[in-house]
């Protein structure tokens, strides 16, 4: 499974690369708009660094909501580096943006996704990475686990090579969960990927194994 972080927080981003474990990076208008990146060329900076800091994918998501504008706008995104998959949201104008994407080349990554039929289509449309959103099912009462599980299961059955992104990850659990039931990729906060680190046996472990290396 890939690691990607999700934040636009260039500080986060470079602390979890320098871990040697990251695979690529998401952002959304509200963790953009949580660094206070405004205007299109501080936008357009602001991804390029993150391109320089990580070497894979980095999600950047488009804000038009008809077909035409999020054409425009991904085809800038895609022109700022090699490594941009363009982020489109899960609604009519979006499916035909994807297809109009993968029919140019352009990779996708279709996001706010809440059931296995959204997944479906996107899939069908050619999207490079379907992004469920686990957490925000779990904080509705659902499971956002099952999910994961029903679209793996039917992109196994049907051979559909688009990808299947954990996103809305809240804590490590979430992570080990996606694992387990083979999601392709986990994008997490910073938060939930140090959190894999922690034991509490690990740490008293290491604290005696110090204490007796003062007898060597
Ligand atoms: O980037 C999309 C997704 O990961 C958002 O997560 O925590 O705002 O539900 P969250």
């Amino acid at each position: 499974m890939k690691f990607f972080i999700d934040t636009g927080n260039l500080a986060q981003i470079k602390e979890a690369n320098d871990l040697g474990i990251l695979d690529g990076v998401t952002t959304n208008p509200s963790l953009m708009a949580k660094e206070g990146v405004k205007g299109e060329e501080a936008i357009a900076q602001h991804y390029k660094a993150i391109c320089e800091l990580v070497d894979g994918d980095i999600s950047a998501e488009v804000l038009s909501t008809d077909f035409a504008g999020m054409v425009e706008e991904g085809k800038k995104l895609a022109a700022i580096h090699p490594n941009i998959v363009v982020k489109v949201p899960m609604i009519k104008d979006g499916i035909k943006a994807i297809k109009w994407f993968t029919d140019n080349g352009i990779r996708t990554n279709c996001t706010l996704i809440f059931s296995a039929g959204q997944a479906i289509l996107a899939a069908k449309a050619g999207a490079s990475y379907v992004s469920p959103f686990i957490g925000r099912i779990d904080d509705s009462g659902w499971d956002g686990m099952e999910l994961i599980g029903q679209i793996r299961h039917i992109f196994d059955v049907q051979n559909y090579k688009t990808e299947i992104l954990a996103a809305s990850i809240r804590n490590p659990l979430h992570i080990i969960k996606a694992a387990e039931l083979g999601a392709d990729v986990c994008t997490c906060p910073l938060s939930s990927i140090l959190g894999l680190l922690k034991h509490p046996l690990t740490d008293i472990g290491l604290a005696q194994f110090l204490e007796d290396a003062k007898k060597m």
